[in-house]
């Protein structure tokens, strides 16, 4: 059942509010929009209810546990969003990627941004010289040689730069290995002229890729290795005041330990068909969907719907077969995508997929769908209130 139809309790119907509720608690699954709203389709709808409970709860457990909170903006590239978690209490953003900063630094008003990522190569070193006159930015680095160029490029402009040392804690992607590795490339970076190792900072993003069950433990082992590398970096005497881990799997887990000052979570914010097939989040707590209608329906077992890669992304997910999470229809299966069609695989009998029905899928990875879009229907209450505009989709340069 979705939240608009209204159940009846009683002798009386339930206004649509109440309907929603109770459907929503006998299904545990609600659709976003209102069968009555007539939105084009394929399109990305965001619940606004479960965006700001997503928004305050994350900013809530960074405060009980003590740690600041950036959150990693490349999941919703959208200044209104951006607004909302530095309005709720967050320090500032992490991006990846230097357009993205620009975006958000004179579109969402944001003015302390990390870029997460290595900035290697003469343009960005111009933009990112740009960028500091009108924020304040921190980079990771994670190379000798990316923190000579940044070295000489701050140097020869009178700047300083703030830097965090990117440190790999198992997840084995960038970084320098925790322990002497990364507190030998600490040293370097604190002798070179024009940066300065002010932090460090992981992506325990293998802790979310391990079995649900090691999550947590993964997640520790990081953190820690995180810390101990923090402080055998103070050993000589370099302040290290920034200590941070990120990843929404690891979320509840890796700020909880000492000496942990900040998380950097981006998935949270909307959550998908990832995150809550680690037990943890439902799709009630799924702010992003795509809505698609069923375009064709060629065979009694095969539904066509009109988003396939274009809409909603390649990215596998690591528990639930197929390409999204369909709404309402656990046992319906997006089998194949082309780019623009899905092939949904239903049940026999099942309802909801006849010509022209509308459904709502939970991508698997929320964050390189989004980025296949312009804009972003705001939703309240079924009804769709305002556009945003994905500002800095493709910026990934
Ligand atoms: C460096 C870094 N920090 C934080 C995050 C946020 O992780 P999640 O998407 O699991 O919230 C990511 C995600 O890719 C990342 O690469």
């Amino acid at each position: 059942m979705d939240r608009h139809q209204r159940p009846a309790v009683a002798d009386r119907v339930l206004t649509e509010r109440e309907g929603a509720l109770v459907a929503q608690t006998l299904s545990g699954e609600r659709t976003i929009v209102a069968p009555e709203e007539v939105v084009d389709t394929p399109a990305m709808v965001v619940d606004e209810e479960i965006l700001h409970r997503n928004i305050a709860e994350m900013q809530a457990f960074a405060a009980s546990v003590g740690v600041t909170l950036r959150p990693h903006a490349k999941t919703h590239k959208t200044p209104q969003i951006a607004r909302l978690q530095v309005a709720a209490g967050a320090v500032g953003l992490t991006c990846a990627k230097l357009g993205e900063a620009e975006v958000f630094v004179d579109q969402g008003g944001v003015e302390d941004v990390l870029l997460a990522y290595p900035i290697v190569g003469e343009p960005k070193l111009r933009r990112l010289l740009a960028l500091m006159e009108r924020a304040h930015v921190t980079v990771a680095v994670d190379t000798a040689d990316a923190a000579s160029r940044l070295s000489e490029a701050m140097t020869a402009n009178e700047r300083v730069l703030d830097c965090y040392v990117e440190v790999n804690t198992g997840q084995d992607r960038a970084g320098a290995r925790h322990g002497e590795e990364a507190v030998a490339l600490a040293r370097e970076l604190a002798r070179m002229p024009g940066v300065r190792p002010v932090g460090v900072m992981t992506h325990e993003g293998h802790a979310g890729a391990s079995h649900p069950e090691a999550i947590a433990e993964t997640a520790f082992a990081a953190g820690r290795a995180l810390v101990a590398t923090a402080e055998a970096i103070r050993g000589y005497g370099i302040p290290i005041r920034s200590v941070s881990v990120g990843s929404t799997p690891s979320s509840p887990y890796t700020p909880t330990i000492a000496g942990i000052t900040e998380m950097r979570p981006g998935t949270y914010v909307f959550n998908d068909n990832t995150a809550f097939r680690h037990g943890r989040l439902g799709p009630d707590r799924c702010a992003a969907r795509v809505v698609a209608t069923v375009v064709s329906r060629p065979a009694p077992d095969r539904a066509i719907v009109d988003a396939g890669s274009k809409a909603l992304a390649y990215d596998p997910s690591p528990s639930h077969p197929g390409h999204g999470y369909v709404v309402g229809h656990p046992a319906a299966t997006i089998a194949r995508i082309s780019e623009e069609h899905g092939v949904v695989i239903v049940p026999e009998g099942e309802p909801g997929f006849a010509v022209g029905d509308r459904v709502e899928i939970i991508p698997n990875h929320v964050c390189p769908a989004i980025n296949l879009t312009d804009e972003l229907l705001v939703v309240r209450d079924g009804r769709v209130i305002d556009t945003w505009r994905v500002a800095a989709r493709g910026r990934v340069r």
